[in-house]
C-alpha cells in the first residue's frame, strides 16, 4: 500500500531503521515501521491512509515534519528524507530536506541505516551505503560517520550504542567505543526520560552486565547512576578485604535476569547494595561492616528515582521494599502494609526468594548448602 501511495505521489519511499535490522536478524516482530519518503512524509502518510480500507487516522507532528498511523497492529511512522545538523548550543536540529543518502548519513549506527526500497522497479532492494549488513552479520555496532559527529548530533546515541550491544550481544567497534569515553560529558544535556528508557532496555536484555560494564568503563555510569560506581573497589585494612560490591551487583543482576523478566525485580537487583557505600566501616572486632545498608539503600532508591524523574509509584516502593529486605532470608508479604506493593510482591511470587538468594550470590555459588544453614 505504501509503495502504491508513493507511486501515485511520484516520490521514492523506503523502510528504514529498526524494522529492517530486526527483520534481517529475524529477531521477533518489530511493531514500529519507519518509512522515509524523498519528499513529504506527511503527504505520503495521508495518501496511505486514503488507500487503506479502514482509513486510519493520521497523526501529524508538524514541528518534526513527521506523521504516524496505525494499521494492522503496526505503527507506521513517515518522515521526509532530511539532512540534519544540530548546533553545539541547541538540542533542536536544523532540518533541511535531502536525499535518501542524506537521511542514512544522519542515522546512529550502520545497522540502523539499512533501507529497503518500496519503489516499483527496485522493490525489496537493500540500500546499504555503510556495510551495515556486514556489521549485522559480524555483530558490530559502528557509527556511519565519524563517531564524534554522530554522538554530538545526539548524545543519547552513546547510550543507544551500549543498549544495542547489550540487547543484541554485539560488540562496539573500537573508534565508536572510544568516542563514548571522549564525549561522555555531553550526556548531561539529554533528558532523564530518554536516559531511563535506555536503562530499562539494558536491564531487560539477556545479560545486563554487558551494558552496565560498558557504561562503567566508558565513564557514563558516573553521570547517570553514581550510587553504583561508588560501590566499586576493594579496601583492605589489617589484611581484611571486602568484596567488590559493584561487580558483585552485576553478577546478581545477571543471575536474577536468568530467572525473571520482571523489570522491577531487575531494578531491585541492580540497587540492592547501593546503601553499602555510605555505610561502609571497618570495625576492629568485626572487620568490614555495612550495618544498616538496607535501610539507607531503600531511602536512596527514592532519591535516585526522583533524580531520574522516574514515577514515584508502587513500583518504586516495591524496589525500595526489595532493597530493604535484600539480606533477609524470608519475606512475609503480609508485613507490607501498602496494598499495591503487597500485590507486586505476591505477583513476583517465587522470584522473591530467588532475589534474596541471588543477592547472596557469592555464598550460594560457592556452597548452596552452607547458604541454607547460614540463613536457617
Ligand atoms: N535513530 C537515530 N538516532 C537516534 C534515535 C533513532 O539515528 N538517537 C534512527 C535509527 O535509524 C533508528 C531509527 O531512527 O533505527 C528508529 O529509532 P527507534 O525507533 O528509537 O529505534 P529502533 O532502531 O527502531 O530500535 P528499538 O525499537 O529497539 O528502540
Amino acid at each position: 500500500v505504501i509503495s502504491r501511495a508513493a507511486h501515485e505521489l511520484q516520490l521514492e519511499s523506503y523502510v528504514i531503521g529498526g524494522f529492517v535490522r530486526d527483520y534481517i536478524l529475524q529477531r521477533g516482530e518489530h511493531k514500529d515501521i519507519d518509512v522515509v519518503a524523498v519528499g513529504s512524509g506527511i503527504e505520503l502518510a495521508k495518501k496511505v491512509s486514503e488507500l487503506l480500507p479502514h482509513k486510519p487516522k493520521v497523526q501529524i507532528f508538524k514541528n518534526y515534519g513527521t506523521a504516524m498511523l496505525r494499521a494492522y497492529d503496526l505503527e507506521v511512522e513517515f518522515v521526509g528524507a532530511r539532512k540534519e545538523s544540530y548546533s553545539e548550543e541547541s538540542r533542536n536540529p536544523e532540518v533541511e530536506s535531502g536525499t535518501l543518502e542524506d537521511d542514512q548519513n544522519r542515522r546512529d549506527f550502520t545497522i540502523n541505516a539499512l533501507a529497503l526500497s518500496l519503489n516499483e522497479e527496485t522493490f525489496g532492494d537493500l540500500l546499504d551505503p555503510f556495510d551495515g549488513l556486514k556489521d549485522l552479520g559480524a555483530g558490530v555496532i559502528r557509527t556511519p560517520l565519524d563517531p564524534d559527529i554522530t554522538y554530538s548530533d545526539d548524545p543519547l546515541r552513546m547510550l543507544r550504542a551500549i543498549r544495542f550491544a547489550s540487547q543484541l550481544g554485539f560488540r562496539i567497534e573500537k573508534e565508536s567505543l572510544q568516542a563514548i569515553t571522549r564525549n561522555k560529558n555531553r550526556i548531561k544535556i539529554i533528558s532523564k526520560e530518554r536516559i531511563v528508557e535506555e536503562l530499562h532496555k539494558i536491564l531487560l536484555s539477556e545479560k545486563p552486565s554487558v551494558g552496565f560494564s560498558h557504561l562503567h568503563k566508558t565513564g557514563l555510569l558516573r553521570f547517570i547512576l553514581p550510587e553504583l560506581t561508588a560501590l566499586e573497589g576493594i579496601d583492605e585494612i589489617e589484611g581484611q578485604r571486602h568484596k567488590d560490591n559493584f561487580w558483585h551487583t552485576l553478577e546478581v543482576v545477571d543471575n536474577i535476569s536468568g530467572n525473571t523478566d520482571d523489570l522491577w525485580l531487575r531494578w531491585a537487583a541492580l540497587l540492592h547494595d547501593i546503601g553499602k557505600a555510605p555505610t561502609k566501616k571497618f570495625d576492629d572486632n568485626l572487620g568490614w561492616t555495612f550495618h544498616g545498608h538496607e535501610f539507607v539503600g531503600s531511602k536512596m532508591v527514592y532519591k535516585l528515582f526522583k533524580r531520574l524523574k522516574m514515577p514515584l509509584n508502587e513500583k518504586m516502593k516495591f524496589v525500595q521494599k526489595m532493597v530493604l529486605m535484600s539480606s533477609r532470608p524470608i519475606v512475609l508479604a503480609q508485613d507490607v502494609t501498602d496494598s499495591a506493593v503487597r500485590r507486586l510482591i505476591f505477583d513476583a511470587g517465587d522470584y522473591i526468594e530467588d532475589l534474596m538468594t541471588l543477592c547472596e550470590a557469592d555464598i550460594t555459588t560457592k556452597n548452596p548448602r552452607r547458604y541454607r544453614r547460614y540463613h536457617n
